[in-house]
């Protein structure tokens, strides 16, 4: 056993597609193989810029889609090849949140029968059960008893997302894949949700697959910080080594970006020219290179392999070991 809850291996996506009406069709390689490992309790910040593919690489590992390539691992069973009874256990495994509870809540079902569901379509629990077992997950999320019996349109959209989280965990999975979870709230809700999902995390030894384009949201919960550009991963290690000594240039340009609350360190702020680059032509050599201020030949031609230096692992020629 290697307490992997998760381990992916080379995850690759790639969507076929045409341009234009009459186009040719290509291929937008939206991950272009990714490899992770996660443990009970760890948190794991997957971050970059819109359209790197965070929530690409989200769908795949909730089995939500199939990997083009690559292989998926639930603590120690492979999903590629499984049965569909194999599969239907590891899905309980792994749940997801949206950034839009709204979007995943039906607006006709009460809250109560939203946490039941999964345990109505999962288990043979009986309806006495699965309504304790509801009710028990909404003290457990900071909700009331009698919100049981009311609509999503009734409540806000912090305790909303309090309620998708709640029913993601009635099968007690053993990780959450959070897809930009408190990205559509206001600060201050954003902070009680974040410190809900730190309590929930100790309670029910939960791993979580933290998305997010904003760097600040996850700096103070995650355990390590992946960094994705165009579909592969450009710098990853432990978050404290991440944001006080970035090394890729594309991780110094984010974190340069975030705000800072002490006046006394403010840094100076690297403003990244160009667009991201469309995953359907990626730049040759280093994807990064046309934005890249310190570009140099050989970066235009190969691509650099992620590998540990400085106490991470970086994909940069730049970055000395
Ligand atoms: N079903 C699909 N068919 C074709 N292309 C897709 C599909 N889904 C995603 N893509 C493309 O794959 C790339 C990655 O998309 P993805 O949604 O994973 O990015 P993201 O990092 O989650 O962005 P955001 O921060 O905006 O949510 C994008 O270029 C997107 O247009
Ligand atoms: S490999 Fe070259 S282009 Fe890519 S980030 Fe490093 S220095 Fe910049
Ligand atoms: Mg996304």
């Amino acid at each position: 056993m290697t307490g992997y809850v998760l381990e992916a291996r080379d995850l690759v996506q790639h969507y076929k597609v045409r341009r234009g009406l009459f186009g040719k069709v290509g291929l937008v390689k939206a991950v272009d193989g990714i490899s992770l490992t996660l443990k009970p309790r760890q948190t794991l910040a997957v971050v970059g810029e819109s359209g790197c593919g965070k929530s690409t690489l989200a769908r795949m590992l909730t089995m939500i889609e199939q990997p083009t390539a690559g292989s998926l691992a639930i603590a120690g069973t492979e999903v590629v090849g499984a049965d569909a009874a194999t599969l239907k256990r590891l899905r309980r495994d792994v749940q997801m949140v949206f950034q839009n509870p709204y979007g995943s809540l039906n607006p006709r079902q009460t809250i109560g029968g939203a946490l039941e569901e999964p345990l109505l379509v999962n288990t043979d629990l009986p309806a006495a059960e699965r309504r304790a077992q509801a009710a028990e997950m909404l003290k457990r999320v900071g909700l009331r008893p009698e919100h049981y019996g009311r609509y999503p349109h009734m409540f806000s959209g912090g305790q909303r997302q309090r309620i998708a989280i709640a029913r993601a965990l009635m099968l007690r999975p053993k990780v959450l894949v959070l897809d930009e979870p408190v990205s559509a709230l206001d600060l201050s809700v954003r902070a009680q949700v974040l410190n809900l999902l730190a309590e929930l995390q100790r309670n029910f030894d939960l791993a979580y697959v933290f998305v997010s384009h904003d760097l600040s949201v996850v700096k103070h919960i995650a355990d390590d910080v992946m960094v994705m550009y165009l579909g592969r991963v450009v710098e990853r290690g432990p978050s404290a080594t991440i944001f006080t000594a970035p090394q890729h240039p594309y991780t110094r340009a984010l974190i340069s970006a975030t705000p800072v609350a002490d006046p006394e360190r403010r840094k100076e702020r690297i403003i990244l020219h160009g667009e991201l680059p469309s995953p359907f032509n990626p730049p040759r050599g280093c994807t990064f290179n046309p934005r890249c201020p310190l570009a140099m030949d050989i970066c235009r031609v190969q691509r650099p392999e992620l590998e540990p230096k400085k106490g991470r692992d970086v994909a940069c020629y730049a970055v000395t070991p």
